[in-house]
């Protein structure tokens, strides 16, 4: 059984996705632990209930960016993960802590990258006049929002989107690629080619809704 240590700050509905995906498919894998960067993050409640082990590694009680990782570190490696999932863990990482996890740190983003890094990206894809939004999942390395692709979803940006229209038609895909990628790293069908990902049988990594 592989096990997976799931991170996030907030409402947490990509690792309920990902939780309830490992248990009603049975996936060869197991959500060992939730460790989240904030007490109050609302998905530490749903892991708890789910009889999940819970951590909170609170930020702010660190000097610096070092010190928060080292101690985050700590407490991942004390579930011994095969795999780190960080599902809406806004943290920026140091590249000791992302080396640390290398090749074995997921990480989704909210739009189609190499666009729109950063924070935001509802809001600039609209500014920008953007006729499709959509979704990455991507291993993470030290570059922000950078890693190898292992997959994209893409939905259309529709007359009339605000952000949170649009936020809430990418989060639907969320919910289908991250479980899906997660249960590929599980099963150890991804293959590395270079700094790429391919699935070992060719499925589609890419997901296309109207
Ligand atoms: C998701 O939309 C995720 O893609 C985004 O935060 C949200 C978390 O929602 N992640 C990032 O922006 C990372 N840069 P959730 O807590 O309900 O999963």
């Amino acid at each position: 059984m592989k096990r997976l240590v799931l991170l996030i700050s907030g409402r947490g509905s990509n690792m309920e996705a990902i939780v309830k995906a490992c248990r009603a498919e049975g996936w060869p894998a197991q959500v060992v632990a939730v460790i989240s960067n904030r007490p109050d993050a609302g998905g530490l409640q749903f892991a708890a209930q789910h009889g999940i082990a819970t951590a909170v590694v609170d930020h702010k009680a660190f000097a610096s960016r070092e010190d928060f990782d080292a101690e985050l570190a700590r407490v991942i490696d004390g579930f011994a993960p095969d795999l780190v999932v960080l599902a809406g863990f806004m943290r920026i990482l140091t590249p000791g802590f992302t080396a640390r996890y290398a090749r074995r740190m997921l990480n989704i983003h909210p739009s189609l990258l190499p666009a729109f890094t950063g924070l935001h990206t509802h809001e600039r894809a609209l500014e920008m006049g953007c006729k499709v939004a959509g979704v990455t999942v991507h291993f993470v390395t030290a570059e922000l929002d950078h890693g190898a692709i292992v997959m994209q979803a893409v939905v259309p940006v529709l007359a009339g989107d605000d952000a949170p229209s649009l936020a809430a038609r990418v989060l639907a895909a969320e919910h289908r690629i991250y479980p899906q990628s997660v249960r590929w790293c599980v099963e150890d069908a991804l293959v590395w080619d270079g700094e790429r990902v391919c699935h070992r049988d060719g499925a589609p990594q890419q997901l296309l809704l109207n």
